[in-house]
């Protein structure tokens, strides 16, 4: 049996891992045993125990607690607390996930003893050092054995700092190994797109019509700590709800909710407020966002994952940051990046309302992808 470590934390890696854990219950339970860890890092029921739930994944065997901190002291901590973990457990492989601070504790923790990562979501890159996950994914890459790319953008990424794929090299020794495996979000979006159409009633709790309103998602810290970045998003998605007389729902991630008050001019957070067709919700389930998206006119969002799963879900998106690493968004005309302008994010929402066909093509997989990981790590550690 291969034991096999899932280090998760935040939202969208409960998300990832319970693709491979599926993969694992209806294939490969004889020959792998999947032990999943939670950091911690996210620890309010709606932005983690409800991920469980919803998505059948086990019970973490551990919860290392870490909760909310800044950057060096969460990720110190994890560290702090992993190691044991991984001391007593002897695992052959660790899966990490995406590019969070939990990501990068169990990557410099699990080299440090030495033992074998598997980086699901590797190879993605901003080009954006400033971003606290573009450094967490390079890190975490550069000490993986096995990366698995949701993308070709995602391998050529890797290629270009010096990976090889397919070499006779790889896996030898040292030498880590590359795949375009596709996106384990991807998998999800395909397996539970009937059973959240048929256990949430989100469209009628806020009276939304489908294909008529706007989903905004805001949680990157260079615009919620940034009050002039801030203000110009708040401000471009009340002119949409007025001008064009649109709803916009925003299910608010904490980060944002702690600090809209503080960093929204004081007319520009009471007008938002008061604005009948802007619905400001708590943070949404698996579930109820996954029928939110499905059937938003154009989805606006800083999220890497929320942009995917437009793409997949066949909405245009509004990209709300500088630039992307799923850049065949872009490349699609399936998302305009407009970062925090709200002239771009004016003509980018005109620019679908009158071009509304897009092609989506399948470029981050087949929908297998988590199968196809669990078949490698099997070939691989057996
Ligand atoms: C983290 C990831 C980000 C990912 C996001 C998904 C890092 C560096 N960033 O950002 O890549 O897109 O998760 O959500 O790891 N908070 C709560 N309750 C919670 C969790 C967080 O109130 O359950 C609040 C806390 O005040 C905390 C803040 O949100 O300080 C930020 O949380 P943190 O986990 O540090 O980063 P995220 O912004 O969630």
């Amino acid at each position: 049996m291969i034991k096999v470590i899932s280090v998760v934390g935040a939202r969208p890696q409960f998300i990832k891992a319970a693709a491979i854990s599926r993969a694992v219950r209806s294939g490969y339970s004889d020959k792998i045993q999947d032990i999943i860890l939670h950091t911690g890092q996210h620890y309010d029921d709606n932005m983690s125990k409800v991920f469980f739930d919803q998505l059948n994944l086990p019970v973490p065997r551990y919860n290392l607690g870490v909760g909310s901190a800044p950057h060096g002291v969460q990720t110190a901590r994890m560290i702090l607390r992993m190691e044991p973990a991984f001391l007593a457990e002897k695992p052959d492989v660790i899966i990490l996930y995406g590019d969070t601070n939990s990501t990068l504790a169990g990557a410099i923790t699990a080299s440090k003893l030495d033992i074998p990562v598997a980086h699901v979501e590797a190879g993605l890159r901003s080009f954006n050092r400033s971003m606290p996950e573009e450094i967490n994914r390079i890190v975490c890459d550069h000490v993986s054995t096995l990366l698995f790319c949701p993308s070709q953008t995602a391998v050529n990424n890797l290629k270009h700092e010096g990976f090889m794929q397919d070499s006779e090299l790889s896996f030898c020794g040292n030498h880590p190994k590359i795949f375009f495996s596709g996106d384990v979000m991807y998998d999800n979006a395909l397996f539970f797109s009937g059973i959240a159409k048929g256990s949430t009633d989100i469209l009628n709790q806020y009276r939304l019509a489908s294909g008529e309103y706007l989903l905004a998602t805001i949680h990157r810290d260079n615009n919620t700590d940034q009050p002039e970045r801030l203000n110009a998003i708040f401000s471009a998605l009340y002119n949409l709800s007025e001008e064009f007389d649109k709803t916009v729902i925003i299910p608010l991630h904490p980060r944002t909710t702690r600090v809209l008050k503080k960093n929204l001019e004081a007319g520009l957070y009471r007008s938002v407020y008061n604005r009948p067709n802007i619905i400001i919700t708590q943070p949404l389930s698996f579930f109820d966002m996954m029928v939110l998206e499905r059937n938003a006119q154009i989805i606006l969002t800083d999220s890497g994952g929320v942009q995917k799963e437009a793409f997949f879900y066949q909405r245009p998106c509004i990209i709300l940051r500088p630039e992307t690493e799923w850049i065949e968004i872009i490349e699609h005309q399936a998302g305009i990046i407009a970062d925090a302008d709200p002239q771009k994010i004016r003509e980018a929402y005109l620019h679908y309302v009158e071009h509304p066909d897009i092609i989506f093509p399948p470029v981050y997989g087949n929908g297998k992808a988590s199968e196809f990981i669990c078949r490698e790590i099997a070939a691989i550690f057996n």
